[in-house]
């Protein structure tokens, strides 16, 4: 009987308010029609030691009527003149510059934007990147080389106009051109364009963003939050989240991992290159040329040296590392030198004889490659003496290969690399290769155009996938070359003999198939083969090299477990272990966990089967955890270390649906409350004489028992 009670309000409210607006009001008001958008991407919060950066929307999702931008006008009407206010501005990419975005940041009528990305970027280039990247963390700074700290003298990323480091309180998500904009597009059409340039009538077209961000201000605030809700909570509800994840290295010679610290007799050339990029929008970081380009490169070069220098190895060892989160204030690199400063790595920096640092590299088109070098540790002479060795290294192998590789004309800081890190403690001998001679040559540094495209890696649209993977790309071919290079220049810088450099050459089939699998497809008949069994679905989703965070702590990023067991497939050997002696191989003699991983990978499958057979791997590759030290040390406001976390959020949705307007939704709100408080007051005078009103009832019922 008392169920009863709450459901009169509803039915009596809806009858009301047909009653009242009748026919069309009354489905708008009662079932809002919402049609979600299932293809955007948000931009996120990140906090570091001393900002907040990034997008979020109201609690309960940011609403505002649709406006398309066409024009300055379309401007003036969002920031103006338009009627209904907060917009949400719906823009092309050829908008999203830092003087629009300025302008609706510092407008209290904007309620979020939302940006429909194309393929390929402006001609001019665009880089929501900052001009000077990764400032106030690599060497140079008021102590060490005052004249060339802050860029001075070379500015990196000329076209960065900082949006990817601003603040906005609204939402900003983006969209891919396709039929949902078109959607969109009809429902603004529909309903927000007014003849002749008079205020639209109601219902109007609104869309609503969620993308709520649980931290604020900056990480030591975000951190001292998630500790409180750790102490005192039994469900803590941590609101950030250190970024995170894994550098990927191999030894051409393995080095018992199990001993820290200081090894005897080892002197060891490390090969390095980055393996992380961003965007202005989470987890979208193509980094083609920024990144991909480099790492490809050197994955290429490890894959052409290792069978010459295993057969006739070289004095001196070599540590391929591929570095983690780099973009964001070198977290991997600062770690490793963290760890090898504290015999917490498995050789320190005494072990270390130089770094070959490969920076953006893919856009070189067999032009000219340039050598950075630090102009204020090569004052000391003993570095100066080995940097002019590597230096002739590189160059006498170019001219051997007929290519041009030269140091910039003038003397200039390094270009922003991990190689800093290094020099940030001491001034070890290093050379960073590049394609530019100073500013970049990449357009879109950091950037979502910084694509397969952009690279040039594109095949006709007919090619089945076998015939891709088939297919060597000029950019293939000319990063080959640039793999040799780097091969033989490592080999020599190793000490190993000249004759034998002319057997060390890059493959460039294998560079297109890198290529094709980190651009275009990983799910590749190639990276299944030398994936893991049982981890095959992860290569469906799409890869990003956007470091991101971990949860659990431990977990490894899928893309990076990938990239490792390429870099196994690559310079590993192909074992006859069984998969429990896979598991277990130090039950071998022969076999030790101390100098290699062994890897169970699912192995090629020809057409007429489907399981392949699987196989063991052993490799000297490893996983270095890439995880600030500000974390380890609890120094949240570290001014050495990268501090960047990223907020949590409950909801990403976005969606658009009619509005009626306000007077008519406040019209329908007061009816509702009264309707409300009108039924509360029936419900309880019928609770409290209930005993009168359905005394007869009862009594029936008590009497059936
Ligand atoms: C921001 O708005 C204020 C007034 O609301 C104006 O004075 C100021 O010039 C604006 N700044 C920019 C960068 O548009
Ligand atoms: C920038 O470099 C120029 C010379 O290259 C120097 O004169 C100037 O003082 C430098 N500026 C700063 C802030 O160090
Ligand atoms: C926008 O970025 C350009 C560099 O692309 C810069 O020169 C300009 O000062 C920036 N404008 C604003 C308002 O930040
Ligand atoms: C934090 O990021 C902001 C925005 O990029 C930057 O201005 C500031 O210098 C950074 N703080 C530290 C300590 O690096
Ligand atoms: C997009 O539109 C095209 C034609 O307009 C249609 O063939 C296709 O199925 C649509 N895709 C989706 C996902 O609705
Ligand atoms: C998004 O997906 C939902 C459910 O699959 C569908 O109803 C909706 O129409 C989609 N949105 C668009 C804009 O296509
Ligand atoms: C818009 O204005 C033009 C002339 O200025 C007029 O001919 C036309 O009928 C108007 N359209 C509407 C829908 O009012
Ligand atoms: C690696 O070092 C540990 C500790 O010194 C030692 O027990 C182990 O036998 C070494 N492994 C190999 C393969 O030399
Ligand atoms: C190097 O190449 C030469 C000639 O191609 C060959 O005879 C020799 O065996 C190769 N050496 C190694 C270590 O691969
Ligand atoms: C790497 O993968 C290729 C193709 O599946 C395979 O032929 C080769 O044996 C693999 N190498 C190793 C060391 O697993
Ligand atoms: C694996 O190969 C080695 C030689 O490379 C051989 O001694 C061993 O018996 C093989 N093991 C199995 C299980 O086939
Ligand atoms: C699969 O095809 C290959 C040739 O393509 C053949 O040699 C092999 O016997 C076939 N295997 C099975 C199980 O049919």
């Amino acid at each position: 009987m008392r169920r009863m009670g709450p459901e009169i309000p509803k039915w009596f409210m809806i009858l009301s308010v047909c009653w009242l607006y009748k026919g069309v009001t009354c489905n708008s008001v009662e079932q809002k029609i919402y049609v979600a958008l299932n293809n955007t991407v948000p931009c996120v919060r990140l906090l570091n030691a001393t900002h907040q950066i990034g997008c979020q929307s109201l609690k309960s999702g940011s609403t505002g009527v649709l406006h398309v931008l066409q024009s300055e006008a379309d401007l003036d009407w969002v920031l103006s003149t338009g009627p209904h206010p907060p917009y949400m501005v719906f823009m092309e990419a050829s908008f999203f510059n830092n003087v629009t975005m300025m302008r609706l940041k510092n407008s209290t009528r904007v309620a979020g934007v939302a940006v429909v990305i194309p393929n390929t970027g402006p001609a001019q280039g665009y880089s929501p990147h900052t001009g000077c990247p990764n400032q106030n963390t690599g060497v140079y700074s008021e102590k060490y080389g005052p004249l060339l700290a802050n860029c001075n003298n070379t500015v990196w990323n000329p076209l960065g106009n900082g949006l990817s480091y601003e603040d906005f309180r609204f939402p900003i998500f983006s969209l891919k051109d396709d039929n949902e904009t078109e959607v969109i597009r009809k429902c603004f059409e529909d309903h927000n364009v007014a003849a002749n340039g008079s205020a639209p009538q109601y219902p109007l077209c609104a869309m609503q963003l969620f993308s709520h961000m649980s931290a604020v201000i900056d990480t030591p605030t975000c951190m001292r939050r998630n500790h409180l809700q750790n102490s005192f909570s039994i469900n803590p509800d941590m609101v950030c989240d250190p970024l995170r994840d894994y550098n990927v290295i191999a030894y051409l010679r393995p080095v018992n991992t199990s001993t820290k610290g200081h090894k005897a007799n080892e002197s060891v050339v490390i090969a390095a290159t980055r393996l992380d990029g961003r965007s202005f929008f989470w987890d979208i970081a193509p980094a083609a040329e920024g990144t991909v380009a480099g790492f490809v490169t050197l994955l290429a070069a490890a894959h052409a040296l290792f069978p010459v220098a295993q057969e006739v190895p070289p004095p001196r060892n070599i540590l391929f590392t591929f570095f983690q989160g780099e973009t964001f204030d070198y977290i991997g690199s600062s770690r490793m030198v963290y760890d090898m400063q504290n015999k917490k790595f498995e050789i320190d920096l005494d072990n270390v004889h130089s770094v070959l640092e490969l920076g953006q590299v893919g856009l070189w088109n067999r032009q000219k490659l340039w050598m950075h070098s630090d102009p204020i540790s090569r004052l000391n002479s003993s570095v100066e003496e080995e940097v002019g060795n590597l230096v002739n290294n590189i160059k006498f192998v170019a001219s051997q290969m007929n290519l041009s590789v030269e140091e910039p004309s003038v003397s200039q800081a390094l270009p922003p690399s991990s190689f800093q890190r290094f020099l940030r403690v001491r001034p070890v001998p290093g050379i960073v290769i590049a394609d530019h001679e100073a500013a970049f040559v990449n357009r879109y540094y950091e950037s979502i155009y910084d694509n397969a495209e952009y690279l040039n890696v594109a095949y006709p649209s007919n090619m089945s996938e076998a015939e891709q993977l088939d297919t060597v790309t000029d950019t293939a071919r000319s990063l080959a070359e640039a793999a040799t290079l780097v091969a033989r220049s490592l080999y020599k810088q190793a000490g190993g003999s000249d004759p034998l450099l002319s057997n060390i050459t890059a493959d460039p089939k294998i560079v297109t198939q890198l290529l094709y699998g980190f651009l275009i497809q990983p799910n590749n008949s190639w990276f299944r083969a030398l994936f893991r069994p049982d981890h095959q679905q992860v290569l469906k989703g799409v890869q990003s090299n956007y470091v991101g965070v971990r949860m659990p702590e431990n977990a490894v990023k899928e893309s990076t477990l990938l990239f490792q067991y390429i870099l196994a497939n690559l310079t590993g050997k192909a074992t006859n272990l069984t998969q429990s002696q896979c598991q277990n191989p130090s039950d071998l003699p022969e076999e030790s966990k101390d100098l290699y991983s062994y890897m169970w990978v699912k192995g090629p499958v020809s057409a007429n089967e489907t399981e392949g057979s699987p196989y063991c791997v052993r490799a000297s590759t490893r996983l270095h955890e890439a995880y600030s030290p500000a974390f380890l040390l609890s120094d949240y406001a570290s001014k050495e270390y990268s501090t960047w976390t990223e907020s949590r959020w409950k909801v990403i949705k976005a969606r658009i649906f009619l509005v009626a307007s306000q007077e008519l939704e406040m019209l329908t709100l007061g009816v509702g409350v009264a309707v409300l408080l009108v039924s509360l007051l029936v419900t309880y005078f019928m609770s409290s004489k209930a005993e009168i009103l359905f005394s007869s009832a009862r009594e029936t019922s008590t009497t059936t028992y």
